[in-house]
């Protein structure tokens, strides 16, 4: 249907419909369908995770990937495909997901996950794309334009500041406003003004007071009014804490739905006009209208071809970060394979993005299918940390052997997960014993990495060649092999940097927070931003990656005027074989009255060069690329004075430079020259520079002792008393009850975290209808000593539970 008549019918449906109906509209039906309306021809639609892959659950559904899917292709996570940059591969993936949705009947795609990574701790940096919101932004646009293509919706998430899985339904972000627009709003802000997703989905923490599923700054003011954003917005799982207070701000439609009661009490009250309550329902009835046209019953997408992509993704993906000429290998030779990640790869992460992939190919696969022989010891086992040294000692005498030990070593998945952050930045420390331990007898040691996100390498140099896959998908193995010897140049750089150490990183004294608020002390500094600017050394730096080839770059022209300005060089491949590089371009400002990173990526091309070939690569810049924003006067603005334009292989390569001048405007910030910002001293931080910074004082990170419980009072919060307790074990044994046998344990552990920093409103929006906020209620009454009352209440909605629960039965 054309955009015209999709308004039209909408308009003409709408005008039919009761208020209850048009109520209705604005709220999911059940986990993942939007509503059905057999009257108006309108089935449900499905929506599912996203973003590697297309997660649907059969039976009992969760949204913390619990419970398998149905087998789908298991692409490289977008933390791994961000290493690409690739838009074209983006573009790709997102058009092959689209084709899957055909076939298991979804119509919006719940991703792709673009926050910035501002820790490496935090638990879902696997989910997304980079440290730097301009590769995000481009990336997460061509994966969007991909999927869309197909007439498929996508879900850009998590919109915004959600940068942290620590209390992440309860934390409020604090974040200056700077920061905020340089750094964590911009790929958003690209993404939607390039290729307006159907659907955002509002994140769950707060921002500025209220929680951003409820916040008319980010969902109307920012996303709509000044982006143009044409889609809607939906809530993250549970993550409405007022659905009016949402309606208002311009969330069209709550997942899970519970929060119709408060529509109407809004409207009966007269806060909410039946107005609100149509623009919401319209914009919905355009996004279901829009989607119907792209259903295809009988589709079936081609697995191996799905599958070859994944498998040319993590090639396309991999960074080779360290070789000291070791690499590629030769077949022949004694070759031991070291750890159970070569037999049970480690392709993704953990929690609602997780995959059922069609099939596997592990690295252990991979060589046997291409005939190359090996020994092989796994040396720890994949689903626990524990070190078990009969295991590591069959690992060192398999590896004394052999000519070449290639190692696989990185995270298992319970560091790397949804709803819980990283403690530390090592290694599994299993790994880390077998590393040691086999770099005794060894001296040829090739690492193979399986991790989502940057860890400490302090064993590097015992090593002598680090392939990073990340989390490769379902082809890994191949990818593996492939590069190892020879088949693949590698060609992926670094979307995140590798800092030494933990304490090296800028949020280091800031990440996760409390249970109430979380620092964005830093502002702008964030990932190389700070490196650079403040000239911490660090173990790989962003856009890192090497190749078997060689890359010349020469001649760089600026040419144009005013803030417009077309920058081009030639790059030549000059070494023995194929292979493509990533040309990345920096803005330097160099002398600003405000503070600013010693340099921005501005534009990144990715480029193929067959062995002695010379192409012309060609960026455009403008106005933006030069701005920063003044937080004073509210908008973008751009400095009058020098600037250089920087050519580069990574952040700390640079090849070629031009310097500029830009007749920009006379600025002046008011702030103190005595801040950190202006001269880094490491990542010192202190919260009254942060506060001289925000212009007032932050809220406290913890809540206030002695605060009585209301229903965002944390389940973990009511182990205070002997209910709460007995509550809270209810409440793990209804969560955990469908927990796989394999590595039970260590999910139930996790469970354990993940539900003691849910809100107690999180036990009614997740209970499938079972649970009421009137029963949450009577739960806090109790815990505030009201107890008579609270129990009424309890007792007065349990045969509405009842009913509930036998429904869902
Ligand atoms: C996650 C979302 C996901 C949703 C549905 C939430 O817990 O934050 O990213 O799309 O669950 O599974």
């Amino acid at each position: 249907m054309a955009e015209t008549e999709i308004n039209q019918k909408a308009e003409e449906i709408l005008g039919q419909m009761t208020l209850k109906e048009k109520v209705e509209m604005c709220s999911g039906l059940g986990m993942c369908f939007t509503q059905d309306m057999p009257r108006f021809g309108l089935p449900r639609l499905l929506t599912v995770d996203g973003p590697h892959g297309i997660r649907i659950q059969e039976g009992s559904k969760d949204n913390l990937g619990i419970t398998k899917g149905v087998p789908a292709t298991a692409f490289p996570t977008l933390s791994a495909l961000a290493c690409s940059f690739d838009k074209g591969l983006l573009e790709e993936i997102g058009a092959a997901l689209g084709e899957e949705a055909y076939e298991y009947g979804v119509s919006v795609v719940l991703g792709p996950g673009i926050n910035i990574k501002r820790s490496p701790l935090c638990g879902r940096n696997f989910e997304y794309f980079s440290e730097d919101p301009v590769l995000a932004g481009h990336l997460a646009a061509a994966y969007i334009d991909g999927v869309q293509k197909k007439g498929i919706g996508t879900s850009l998430k998590h919109f915004a500041f959600n940068n942290k899985e620590h209390f992440r339904q309860l934390s409020e972000s604090v974040v200056d406003d700077r920061a905020a627009r340089e750094i964590y709003l911009p790929a958003f802000e690209y993404a939607v003004k390039h290729s307006q997703p159907y659907e955002v989905m509002a994140a769950y923490n707060l921002y500025k007071g209220e929680f951003a599923s409820e916040s008319k700054t980010l969902l109307t003011d920012i996303l709509r009014e000044e982006w143009g954003f044409e889609g809607i917005v939906m809530s993250d799982y549970g993550a409405c804490d007022d659905r009016a207070k949402g309606l208002l701000a311009g969330q069209d439609i709550e997942f899970p739905p519970v929060g119709s009661e408060s529509i109407y009490d809004g409207l009966k009250k007269g806060v909410i006009t039946v107005e609100h309550v149509e623009a919401a329902a319209r914009r919905n009835l355009r996004m279901i209208l829009k989607c119907l046209g792209s259903l295809r019953p009988g589709y079936r997408y081609d697995r191996e071809a799905h599958h070859g992509l994944a498998a040319r993704a993590c090639a396309a993906s991999a960074v080779l970060l360290k070789n000291d000429g070791v690499l590629p290998l030769r077949r022949e030779g004694a070759i031991a394979v070291v750890g159970e990640f070569a037999e049970k790869a480690k392709i993704q992460g953990g929690g609602s993005s997780a995959v059922n992939p069609t099939r596997v190919v592990s690295l252990l696969d991979a060589l046997n299918e291409d005939g190359i022989s090996c020994v092989y010891a796994p040396g720890y086992r994949s689903g626990e940390d524990v070190v078990d040294s009969q295991l590591i000692d069959e690992a060192v005498s398999a590896a004394k052997n052999a000519d070449t030990v290639i190692l696989c070593a990185g995270l298992i998945t319970i560091y790397e997960s949804e709803s819980v952050d990283r403690k530390h930045m090592g290694l599994t420390a299993s790994h880390l014993a077998l590393i040691n331990r086999v770099a005794e007898v060894n001296d040829n040691i090739v690492l193979v990495l399986f991790a989502g996100a940057p860890v400490e390498l302090p064993f590097e140099p015992k090593t002598r060649a680090i392939l990073d896959v990340c989390l490769g998908g379902q082809g890994v193995g191949t990818a593996i092999r492939d590069i190892l010897f020879g088949r693949v140049n590698p060609s992926g750089k670094l979307a995140e940097t590798f800092p030494l150490k933990l304490e090296d990183t800028p949020s280091y004294h800031y990440f996760p927070g409390g249970s109430r608020a979380v620092y964005y002390a830093e502002s702008v500094f964030v990932g190389y931003r700070y490196y650079d600017s403040a000239g911490v050394d660090v173990q790989y730096p962003f856009g890192h990656g090497l190749s078997y080839t060689s890359f010349r770059y020469s001649g760089i022209a600026v040419n144009g005027s005013g803030y417009d300005y077309t920058v081009t060089c030639q790059i030549e491949n000059t070494g023995d074989c194929d292979g493509a590089e990533i040309v990345q371009l920096y803005v330097k400002n160099a002398a600003s009255s405000f503070f600013r990173p010693e340099k921005e990526l501005r534009g990144f091309e990715k480029i193929f060069l067959r062995k002695g070939e010379r192409k012309t690569v060609a960026f455009r810049l403008a106005e933006r690329d030069f701005a920063f924003y003044d937080n004073y006067k509210k908008r973008w603005t751009v400095e009058k004075g020098e600037y250089e334009i920087l050519l580069a292989a990574s952040s700390r390569d640079i090849r070629l430079k031009h310097a500029l001048y830009l007749d920009g405007e006379e600025t002046h910030c008011p702030l103190r020259k005595s801040l950190i910002y202006y001269n880094l001293r490491g990542n010192g931080f202190s919260p009254e520079d942060f506060r001289a910074l925000l212009g007032h004082n932050p809220p406290p990170p913890e809540r206030e002792p002695g605060h009585p419980f209301d229903l965002n009072s944390s389940l973990g919060e009511m182990s205070v008393s002997a209910f709460g307790r007995w509550l809270l074990r209810f409440a793990k044994k209804i969560v955990t009850r469908n927990i796989p046998e394999e590595g039970a344990d260590a999910i139930a552990r996790h469970m354990d975290q993940i539900i003691g920093e849910t809100p107690i409103r999180g036990m009614v929006q997740m209970s499938n209808g079972i649970l009421s906020f009137d029963m949450a209620r009577g739960v806090t009454l109790i815990l505030n000593k009201k107890r008579c009352r609270g129990a009424l209440k309890i007792i007065k909605n349990l045969p509405r539970a009842v009913i509930g629960a036998w429904k869902t039965l």
